[in-house]
């Protein structure tokens, strides 16, 4: 069997993850869960492609070029969930499934965070959960492309 490949993206700030607000964020920084990531995709014999950026059109050249290239996208669209249609119309192009992730609860905070442009062209949405969510957004990613 091939192996499978997933495109993870982080957004915006989340590279400070560690010493951004971690009262909402936590204390691991991104190269942690980068690193989770990875160990939790080799044990489950998947390949991952892991991107960070803050400029929305490199996340939408990034998410252009992933069809038929990557099986699965994981994507913490950061800030840009609340705002970025650009970003909506890109997942748009891609026919694999694709979750959403948030480490933060965003419909506890404030109003503007309860709109996401994603959701609903997403597969799924993990979020509340911290960095933990990230694994089960991977677990999740993986059966969604063996179903
Ligand atoms: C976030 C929530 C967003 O509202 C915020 O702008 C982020 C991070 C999260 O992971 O909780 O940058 O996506």
């Amino acid at each position: 069997m091939e192996t499978k490949q997933i495109l993870v993206i982080h957004g915006p700030n989340l590279n400070m993850l560690g010493t951004r607000e971690p009262e909402t964020y936590g204390r691991q920084s991104l190269a942690d869960i980068n690193a989770a990531l990875e160990k939790a995709a080799r044990a489950k014999n998947t390949d991952i492609q892991i991107f960070q950026s803050n400029h929305e059109g490199q996340i939408v050249e990034t998410i252009q070029h992933a069809q038929g290239v990557f099986d699965a996208l994981i994507i913490n669209p950061a800030a840009y969930t609340h705002t970025s249609v650009a970003i909506r119309d890109a997942i748009l192009l891609l026919s694999v499934p694709v979750i959403e992730i948030h480490l933060s609860n965003i419909y506890k905070r404030e109003a503007f965070r309860h709109k996401s442009m994603i959701t609903d062209v997403a597969t799924g949405q993990i979020c509340g959960l911290g960095t933990h969510g990230y694994l089960l957004a991977l677990e999740a990613a993986i059966n969604l492309i063996r179903k």
